[in-house]
């Protein structure tokens, strides 16, 4: 069986984006693969997180997850920081990666275009720790959104480069983005992704959103005047937003979609929408609600520590003999 390893950094709540993107992927993946789900904490703290919120934010993802339909019985779930060996390789991939290649990091980039005050080491070093946590565990394939898919093809890279210097240790990944929903748009300002730091709060939904709270972001999302339901990313970048979330979260084809809205106005087809997405919160809040004070995620934690970390410290002790800094046997 193929081996599939992805994670989600909750420096926020969870949102839509990083559902559909992400998560209900995951869910999707974890009966055909052997499915390693973590919660990335030590990314988190590469930008000052309170801590306070930082633990409520953590307990709230792995609740997610599992009210999302990851299920402990099929994937391995745990916290990146329960594996300290990951954070091992961290350093030692970081020490074969090179700054020209972390320079050429998007998001990394993005922050220093912003101008953003006090970037942490630990932020411009993150896609080499992000490399570890894939090549940790031999990972065939990491599904993800768009927005990581440039980490993915560094973490080969790394792999390449170690293999050949050495020799071969290591999987090389590949990166499983999907065709419909990979980046979700904000609903106020749709040529830019949506994020869990949005700003102003309205253009990204919160998995933990109230549900009138959702309905109400979905209903003043940004459209546009052409008074036509149809896919067009340039021209009519809030719309088709609307729909890459409807087809994603319904199953409905988007062309259907477009169909069944001809002539049809768009706030008749916001309704629908922000049917289709409240529903899905509905659901998976329900479940979030049994879980969060349920007692079970420690356990589920430490058995999905228990097992990650017996596969990642083998991996480690084969490096560090290979790199030469084990000398026993
Ligand atoms: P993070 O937490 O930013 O995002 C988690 C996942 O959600 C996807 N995603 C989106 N997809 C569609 N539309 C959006 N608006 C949207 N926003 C987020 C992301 O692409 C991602 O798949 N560095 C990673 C976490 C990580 C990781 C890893 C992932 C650490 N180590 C190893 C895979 C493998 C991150 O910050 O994701």
């Amino acid at each position: 069986m193929k081996r599939m390893l992805s994670g989600i950094k909750p420096t926020g709540q969870l949102t839509l984006g990083n559902y559909i993107g992400a998560l209900r992927n995951f869910v999707k993946y974890q009966d055909d693969y052997e499915m390693f789900v973590f919660i990335a904490n030590l990314h988190c703290v590469t930008v000052y997180q309170d801590p306070k919120e930082l633990r409520k934010n953590l307990k709230d993802a792995i609740a997610l997850y599992l009210a999302c339909g990851l299920d402990p019985e099929k994937s391995t779930i745990f916290l990146q920081s329960d594996v300290m060996e990951q954070a091992q390789l961290g350093f030692l991939l970081t020490c074969t990666t090179y700054m020209g290649e972390l320079n050429r990091m998007t998001q990394f980039k993005d922050k220093l275009a912003k101008q953003e005050k006090n970037i942490t080491a630990g932020l411009y070093v993150y896609p080499s720790l992000m490399a570890a946590d894939i090549l940790a565990y031999d990972a065939d394939y990491v599904p993800v959104g768009d927005d990581q898919k440039q980490h993915v093809e560094l973490a080969r890279d790394l792999a390449e480069r170690f293999n050949n210097r050495y020799s071969p240790t290591f999987t090389v990944p590949e990166p499983l983005v999907a065709k419909v929903g990979a980046r979700i748009m904000s609903l106020t300002e749709p040529t830019k992704k949506m994020s869990k730091s949005d700003e102003t709060n309205k253009g990204c939904i919160y998995l933990l959103d109230e549900i009138p709270v959702a309905r109400k972001k979905i209903m003043g999302a940004v459209t546009d005047m052409l008074a036509k339901v149809q896919y067009d990313k340039v021209n009519q970048p809030g719309i088709s937003n609307l729909l890459e979330i409807m087809s994603s979260l319904s199953g409905e084809p988007i062309e259907d979609i477009c169909a069944r809205f001809e002539g049809k106005g768009y706030g008749e087809f916001k309704k629908a929408v922000a049917d289709v997405v409240c529903d899905t919160l509905q659901q998976i809040q329900d479940r979030y609600h049994e879980i969060i004070n349920s007692g079970q995620i420690d356990k589920v934690l430490e058995d999905g520590a228990n097992k990650a970390r017996y596969i990642a410290h083998k991996k480690l002790m084969k490096v560090q003999k290979k790199i030469g800094i084990e000398i026993r046997k």
